[in-house]
């Protein structure tokens, strides 16, 4: 059973990453109606939070119903760090966690993100005044190291578990392979069997199906799986996952009407949150994932990525609902 601070989390618990400019409330919303077990807001500079900066700020916003949830920051600065996490325990999450794993050049220059991969003392310090400035539960999410030679996620681990982390999520990929190759989970296997550590391991990078959530899970050890980029237009991920690991059996897939309707809602809160104006541009994103695997959808892909006016986005997925009633859906 994972258990961080007082949250308990269950067997094997789904995790949805941090994601930037993904992970909005709106996102959250149907993650978390389709099983998602503990989420997390995208990260949010430090610097930023002490600005009072209007973007930072708003990430900040959760709501009752998606817990629990972690807002995550980023910085190189123990001061900046330590303010941002007295500035978090005012929002009232269920936990705080640090990014140490964003490779984002404007990010890892700054010395934040995955650039403190190259300096474990500093990664050490900065969560020392991370945890002491909060009296939420910490929680790291990091890589395997900076590169190839340098894998070094066994010491960090055991080091940040000292310093008081309650749980360590590791991404099997280097700062240098950005997302290039295969995650390789074998030394998160190796954190989980070192009998030093007595925290949380959730193992991250490249589930995207049940039957390889239980292979990883089975084979690495892990206490809970981290999912991304599986989820981005498709939440029906964490449930299926869920009854595969439960049951063994594969649940069918969601039918076109839920598909809209779950596209719908997180439109509907993306208006909510951001304004109508912002809320239909920056859904535009999304759209290509929810409708994956429908035939001749480029028309309706582009009209949808190209009307203002949330009356018309109804109509177009009304069109859609009713052109592709008929036809077999394959695998999103
Ligand atoms: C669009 C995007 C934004 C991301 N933003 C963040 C972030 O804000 N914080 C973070 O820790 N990781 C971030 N990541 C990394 C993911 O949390 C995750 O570690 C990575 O995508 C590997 O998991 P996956 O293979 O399940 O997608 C981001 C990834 C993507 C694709």
């Amino acid at each position: 059973m994972a258990k961080i601070g007082n949250i308990e989390l269950g067997e094997c618990p789904l995790l949805l990453a941090p994601m930037e400019d993904v992970s909005d409330p709106p996102f959250r919303a149907v993650c978390k109606e389709h099983g998602a077990d503990l989420m997390y807001t995208e990260f949010i500079s430090s610097e930023g939070l002490i600005r009072d900066a209007i973007k930072s700020r708003q990430k900040l916003d959760i709501f009752d119903y998606e817990r629990p949830v972690g807002i995550q920051i980023f910085g190189g600065d123990e001061e900046a760090m330590a303010l941002a996490a007295g500035i978090v325990d005012t929002t009232n999450p269920d936990l705080l966690d640090i990014n140490f794993g964003c490779p984002v050049k404007k990010v890892v220059c700054k010395g934040a993100g995955a650039g403190v991969l190259k300096d474990i003392d500093l990664m050490v310090r900065l969560t020392k005044a991370v945890v002491r400035s909060t009296r939420l539960p910490v929680t790291v999410k990091t890589r395997l190291g900076w590169d190839d030679s340098t894998k070094n996620i066994e010491e960090v681990a055991e080091r940040l578990q000292d310093v008081g982390i309650q749980a360590l999520t590791v991404h099997g990929r280097t700062r240098v392979q950005m997302y290039k190759g295969e995650a390789d989970w074998r030394l998160i296997a190796k954190v989980k069997e070192n009998r030093r550590i007595q925290i949380p391991i959730f193992g991250n990078g490249d589930i995207d199906s049940p039957q390889k959530a239980l292979e990883y899970k089975n084979r690495y050890g892990v206490d809970g799986i981290m999912i991304g980029r599986a989820a981005i237009g498709y939440p029906w991920i964490f449930r299926e996952i869920k009854h595969f690991l439960a049951t063994g059996e594969t649940l069918s897939l969601p039918t076109l009407t839920e598909r809209i309707a779950a596209c719908k809602k997180h439109l509907y809160g993306s208006v909510q949150w951001k304004g109508e104006k912002l809320g239909i541009l920056e859904m535009r994103r999304h759209y290509a994932n929810y409708l994956k695997g429908l035939s001749h959808i480029k028309e309706f892909r582009t009209r949808l990525v190209t009307t203002e006016s949330l009356a018309e986005l109804d109509e177009i997925f009304s069109e859609i609902e009713a052109h592709y009633s008929k036809q077999e859906l394959t695998v999103a």
